[in-house]
């Protein structure tokens, strides 16, 4: 076990830094064997702070070469170093500290602060890597400007960045040279970043609306050279979108974007020079799925838009994460939906939350947006952070409406530019900008867990009135056993006869032509009863139209209704939403059945509908036809039997895809394109269509199917079509056709990391082709590297996180396998190992079966000597009573 228990921090103990920097200097030697770092601090006593405080500040594995104060070299006794802080009892009120420190770039596994990918230097030190390359006050409330100068080999490292504007350039002896980058605007420690390598320069140009001309530079690798132009063109989108929507414009005279290979996250939003992983950067039709264009495009203006939501102003301290997370999510999903199909867009999110973030709301990990403590700060950048918060602030644009929210937002900016800030600074911004009162609403920060809503409905014939009673309930999250009532926006609409949105009149003498067919109803309360009047027929409700707020609901819609639903409902989300819930019903009633038991035909019905229907959104129809996940199964069970429900999902798939099939081959030929690859979202929509129809296909062993798939893998002139023809081979049982089909993507792709990565996770993610044997081969692949986090999610992380009927055998062998990975990835890169926990994390919420074995690979993990923080923090809350 760990000898000491990590530290727990507390958002209620937080305190002003005792100290400022006012101006940051650091100087970098970059070397084969390591880097040497000085740095000059300008510092000064905080006025707010208490007087008489030490200097104490954050290191990690640092060695110290030496100290200077005001220009003085220090001795031994003037100060205590160990490699995770630098003490100095007694300073003057302002002061120059110099420090140098001698760091090992090549050593670093852990990708945090300064490290080596593929040959080049770069950096990530969200949010406490900077104290891995020199002793700073590591912490966002600490804002200074930072000057930076590069030294390093001039062959091996020809471009040399970092944030801000490039100043000075020059030669220096033995073959080295230098460049000096100066950020005018006072930044935390975490936005910084420096990179130097072998990169070839992309350029492009944006005019801002106000006529100043930003240089675009994009860095990658030569070998990536070609595929720059979609982040390139996602980038003007989303700098022009911000000016329009937001009404901000980019502040310096050079924007830089740099691709890396080792990445733990996405990517970074350092100030003027944001930093990718390749895989979330670099694209082109060949190499490139619909899905990772789009994710590039969302992920490009996520870290664009921080420059005002999270840089211009920034949070506190880690407990606001979600003041420019939730914000900044929320923002590129506005960006997002205007650039494609807004429905198909929030029908991907909501399935996100209710899968995934729910899950984590449900589970031991539960925290609110705004967490209260914690062990680790990288172990909440979590889905409760990012997703939630940014439906947390959907709602406030929902109660305040567009104009109102825009108020807010110019507000909020305005008033705390070059600040670091709270999410109640956000709220009160908004508040403040629109008169509204959003003090329960606040409660969406403070409580963790996801609120159910239970809806019961009365309808009087006599009165022509229809009834609706919801019930509200928070559950109880771990440290948080009671809670309150949350102010909720609830959207519905009520569905007439004849398929018609009926006027929602919420007294007898409204005028039924004044009255909107959608209400956002306000919950603040237990419960609520709210009447509709002047129906002559009882309707069918539509409930939380567009997902109008994360909570789930419960009501007891007849199959009948959803299939009326699923045609009627003027509101594209719940249509989607409708199917899901009879798909789910179907799924859940045929589980622990006998064979012979079939799907029940309304469910055909619905599907053969689907399949023919061309007026609807192609888009959606693709959406609508997915069969829920098996994840999303285990979320809706009350205690999951993954194998069962596994099962019974395959039956009803089989029964569907044998009774459809000449309608799926019908689909399939009607959408099957030839033309040039366009990303419009009729194309989009397109093949999702077709791949569907496909993968079904090929999931009943259909001979036709299977040559369609054999002519478009062969034939594919995109990776969407490639990638999705080779998922249906890999998923079918034709052997033959399976492995024929890995071996040739590979050899044509072997040395595209990005395609491997796609590679691997088809293979690993597949119940068919993915068994525990294949995936261990898989490890042992020449292309496979456990230094690299995107080769360990592609092939661990697909395997434990989609693979669930393989990762859930009743053996425990899954979660052995997982477990093992963990504690060898805990010695090289605990933020990696950390995330790959949380599969075994909701043990509890699994039959026994399953749940022992998972609660015994927790326990392996917690027997491990030294583990670190990052899995410490995950492995003792799960395991915790
Ligand atoms: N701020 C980044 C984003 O959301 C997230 C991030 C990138 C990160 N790298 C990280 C968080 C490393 C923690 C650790 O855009
Ligand atoms: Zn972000």
């Amino acid at each position: 076990m760990r000898t000491s228990q990590p530290q727990t921090i507390y958002l209620k103990d937080y305190e002003v830094p005792p100290f400022l920097v006012d101006h940051t200097d650091l100087r970098f030697e970059l070397f084969e064997d390591g880097a040497r770092v000085h740095s000059t601090l300008s510092m000064r006593r905080n006025p707010e702070s208490a007087a008489g405080q030490p200097l104490e500040l954050d290191g990690d594995s640092l060695e110290l070469e030496s100290v200077a104060l005001d220009g003085q070299a220090l001795s031994d006794g003037d100060y205590e170093a160990t490699p995770a802080s630098l003490r100095i009892d007694s300073v003057p009120d302002q002061f120059s500290l110099s420090v140098v420190t001698w760091i090992r770039p090549q050593d670093n596994t852990r990708l945090e602060g300064l490290y080596k990918s593929s040959g080049m230097f770069c950096t990530q030190c969200e949010a406490e890597g900077f104290r891995c390359i020199t002793y700073y006050p590591d912490r966002p409330d600490v804002m200074a400007r930072f000057r930076t100068r590069i030294e390093a080999d001039q062959s091996r490292y020809p471009v040399l960045l970092s944030n801000g504007n490039d100043v000075e350039r020059g030669e220096l002896d033995d073959g080295r040279h230098y460049a000096v980058w100066e950020d005018p605007f006072p930044k935390p420690s975490y936005l910084f970043a420096l990179v130097a390598g072998d990169l070839v320069e992309k350029k492009d140009q944006f005019t801002t609306v106000s006529g100043r001309e930003i240089d675009l530079r994009m860095y990658v690798e030569p070998r990536n050279a070609e595929k720059c132009d979609h982040a390139l063109v996602s980038l003007k989108k989303a700098m022009r979108w911000d000016e329009e929507v937001y009404g901000r414009e980019y502040d310096l005279d050079i924007f830089m974007i740099v691709a890396v290979d080792d990445f733990n996250m996405g990517a970074m939003e350092n100030k003027g020079l944001n930093i990718f992983n390749s895989s979330c950067v670099l694209a082109s039709p060949d190499t490139a799925t619909d899905m990772a264009f789009q994710r590039i495009e969302s992920i490009v203006a996520h870290e664009y838009f921080h420059n005002w939501s999270g840089n211009r102003v920034t949070c506190r301290d880690w407990f606001q994460l979600s003041l420019k997370e939730g914000f900044t999510v929320f923002r590129d999903t506005q960006f997002s939906s205007d650039m494609g199909s807004p429905t198909v867009k929030r029908i991907e999110d909501a399935s996100l939350l209710r899968t995934a973030q729910f899950a984590e709301d449900g589970g031991p990990m539960a925290h609110p947006v705004r967490p209260d403590s914690y062990m680790e700060i990288s172990n909440f950048y979590t889905l409760t952070v990012y997703e939630k918060g940014c439906e947390v602030v959907r709602m406030i644009h929902t109660l305040l409406g567009p104009e109102q929210f825009r108020a807010g937002s110019d507000l909020y900016f305005e008033r705390h530019d070059g600040q670091a800030v709270t999410t109640d600074d956000f709220v009160r911004a908004m508040e403040d900008a629109s008169g509204r009162d959003l003090s329960q609403f606040r409660l969406w920060y403070e409580q963790a867990g996801t609120p159910r809503l239970t809806v019961e409905d009365e309808y009087d014939d006599a009165q022509g009135t229809y009834r609706l009673t919801i019930h509200q309930s928070v559950p109880a999250t771990p440290g948080q056993p009671e809670k309150q009532p949350q102010h909720i926006p609830f959207a519905v609409g009520l569905i007439g006869e004849q398929g018609k949105a009926l006027p929602l009149r919420l007294s007898a003498d409204e005028d039924e032509n004044d009255a909107p067919t959608q209400r956002v109803l306000e919950l603040t309360g237990d419960s609520h009863t709210f009447t509709f009047h002047g129906l002559q027929a009882r309707p069918v409700p539509s409930l939380l139209q567009g997902f109008s707020a994360p909570v789930r609901v419960d009501y007891p819609w007849t199959r009948d209704q959803l299939m009326f639903l699923m045609s009627h409902d003027p509101d594209g989300f719940n249509r989607w939403d409708a199917s899901q819930r009879l798909a789910s019903d179907v799924i859940e009633s045929l589980m622990h059945q006998p064979k012979d038991v079939r799907t029940d035909r309304r469910l055909l019905t619905a599907y053969r509908h689907l399949l023919a229907d061309r007026s609807l959104d192609q888009a959606l129809v693709a959406r609508m036809l997915q069969l829920p996940t098996v994840a999303a199964l285990i979320e809706q069970s009350e205690t999951a039997d993954v194998q069962a429900i596994h099962e019974a999902r395959r039956r009803v798939l089989t029964e569907l895809a044998v009774e459809l099939r000449d309608d799926l081959v019908a689909c399939y030929r009607r959408n099957q394109e030839s033309g040039e690859y366009r990303l419009e979202p009729e194309d989009i929509a397109r093949r999702a269509l077709k791949n569907t129809a496909l993968a079904w296909l090929l999931h009943v062993k259909d001979e036709e199917g299977r040559m369609l798939a054999v002519k478009q893998f062969e034939g594919a002139t995109n990776m969407t079509d490639r990638a999705s023809a080779l998922r249906a081979l890999v998923n079918s049982d034709f052997e033959g056709d399976r492995q024929q089909a890995l071996d040739r993507f590979y050899g044509q792709f072997k040395e595209d990391p990005q395609v491997v990565e796609q590679w691997f996770a088809i293979q690993a993610s597949s119940p068919n082709a993915g068994s525990l044997a294949h995936v261990e081969a898989l490890l042992e692949h020449e292309a496979f590297d456990w230094k690299n986090p995107n080769k360990i999610r592609s092939v661990v992380g697909a395997f434990a996180g989609q693979n669930l009927s393989r990762f859930h055998a009743k053996d425990g062998s899954g979660y052995r396998f997982l477990a093992k990975r963990i504690l060898a990835l805990d010695e090289t890169n605990p933020q990696i190992a950390a995330r790959l926990v949380s599969p075994l994390t909701r043990w509890r919420k699994f039959k026994n079966v399953y749940s022992e074995g998972m609660k015994s690979a927790l326990e392996t993990l917690r027997d491990k000597p030294d583990l670190s923080k990052d899995v410490y923090e995950v492995v003792h809350k799960s395991l915790k009573d």
